[in-house]
């Protein structure tokens, strides 16, 4: 039983005087992460959108869905295993794609796909990451991997991520539906930080031959606002030609570094996207497509017909929408529209065990981890990340032994009581 093998490794670490580096209790991880961070980037981790009202009401999701334990079941060996895409997994955790990781930690997206393949649980690259997803790629070795995709303007761009996604192993395309454009996030505004802007996060793009071209192409950014002269601009301009691959002084002398951002800054994402787009995505890979930000039933309907392979129920971690409706508030009608025909993923505002616990009881085929593992990254970097997803699987091990419930199939809308 994972949960009783790690909550003895941690006793037992107790009697020699270790304690764990990594704080198992949410807020303390949040708050250990804040101390690791720099304010702006942590600030741009925890933020959410307008009041964060979302922020919390994923939460508060979690707190009005009670779990009724039953009693005398026998159960010794809780199975939380599912299989998604032809892949059996041993638990029902995958890591969310999170952008700019390098504000969190040096090794960034490299350090997560390390530990992704110390613990065994899937990552998704996002198309926002620090590192190329080849790099990652090859320090998973054969462990899963899936990659997000935002839909730029360019469709030349968009099939070129999708192939280097294939060439990478991955075994879905992610498409994040929900950020077409980047949602209203004061916590960001007021200090006036976007990490792209300062070559931060781009790393997808300027390893990319396509993007690469379409960087020189047209004269990137021309007649675009150029910030005022300020010794902050200067350090910007100093950061984002160092994060330009290749020499500095080369990069400095051709303006591929802020080229490179001006370009990603236009071409990012397309407002105009509708379910009209899909068939181009279809009709470009074979990989499983799943679709990340459904909220609604008819959307879900909708991605039925369109085809799709998967859904993730998601609103982003609260960080598009102030107001959207939880996702566990969500899932239900998602899964009942469904029906079964799709796996249906969840994510936003999951921080334990008990809480996958709530999701998979609620329809959900498994769950994304999105901000602890950042901040687990941020405390102890790859170890870091490893622990808290260690965390959970034991967490939700134990849960569902003392919920009587020892496989999947036990657990159950029946598990659950709604209250409030
Ligand atoms: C700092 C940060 C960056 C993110 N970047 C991406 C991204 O590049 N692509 C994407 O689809 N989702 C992104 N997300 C959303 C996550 O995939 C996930 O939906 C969200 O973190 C889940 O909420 P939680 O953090 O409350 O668990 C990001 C979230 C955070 C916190």
């Amino acid at each position: 039983m994972i949960g009783r093998e790690r909550q003895s490794a941690i006793y037992l670490q107790g009697v020699g005087g270790r304690t764990p580096r990594v704080p198992l209790d949410p807020e303390r991880l949040e708050a250990a992460a804040r101390r690791a961070m720099r304010a702006d980037a942590f600030a741009y981790v925890a933020a959410g959108a307008g009041t964060e009202d979302t922020v919390r009401e994923n939460r508060a999701a979690f707190a009005r869905h009670r779990i009724v334990p039953r009693m005398l079941r026998g159960v010794e060996r809780p199975d939380a295993s599912v299989e998604l895409f032809g892949r059996r997994l041993a638990s029902p955790f995958l890591l969310a794609p999170v952008g700019v990781l390098e504000l969190a930690h040096r090794e960034a997206d490299v350090a997560v796909a390390r530990a992704a393949r110390r613990v065994g649980v899937p990552m998704i690259f996002s198309n926002q990451a620090s590192r190329p997803m080849e790099e990652c790629a090859q320090a998973l070795g054969d462990s899963p991997r899936w990659f997000q995709l935002y839909w730029s303007t360019s469709n030349e761009l968009v099939e070129s991520f999708v192939a280097r996604a294939e060439h990478c192993g991955c075994e879905a395309i992610v498409l994040t539906l929900d950020t077409t454009i980047v949602g209203w996030r004061p916590r960001d505004l007021e200090p006036a930080f976007l990490p792209f802007l300062r070559g931060q996060g781009i790393a997808q793009y300027t390893s990319d031959p396509v993007f690469r071209r379409l960087m020189t192409e047209g004269g990137a950014g021309a007649g675009s606002p150029q910030p005022p002269p300020t010794p902050q601009a200067l350090r910007t301009l100093i950061q984002l030609t160092r994060a330009y691959p290749g020499s500095f002084l080369r990069t400095l002398a051709s303006g591929h570094g802020r080229a490179a951002v001006q370009r990603f800054v236009e071409i990012f994402s397309r407002p105009s996207l509708s379910w009209r787009d899909l068939p181009f995505l279809r009709e470009r890979t074979k990989l499983p497509i799943v679709l990340k930000g459904i909220l609604h039933a008819d959307d879900a309907r909708r991605a039925l017909d369109a085809g799709v392979d998967g859904i993730v129920v998601s609103n982003h971690g609260g960080r598009q929408v102030d107001g959207a409706i939880a996702t566990l508030d969500a899932l239900p009608r998602v899964a009942a529209a469904v029906d079964g025909r799709l796996p249906v993923l969840l994510d936003s505002g999951v921080r334990g065990g008990a809480d996958a616990f709530k999701a998979l009881a609620l329809g959900a085929a498994a769950v994304l981890i999105g901000r602890p593992y950042v901040y687990g990254l941020a405390v102890a970097g790859e170890a870091g990340v490893a622990e808290v997803v260690d965390n959970l699987r034991a967490e939700l091990d134990l849960t569902m032994a003392l919920a009587g419930c020892a496989t999947r199939a036990e657990i159950g809308p029946d598990a659950l009581e709604r209250v409030g």
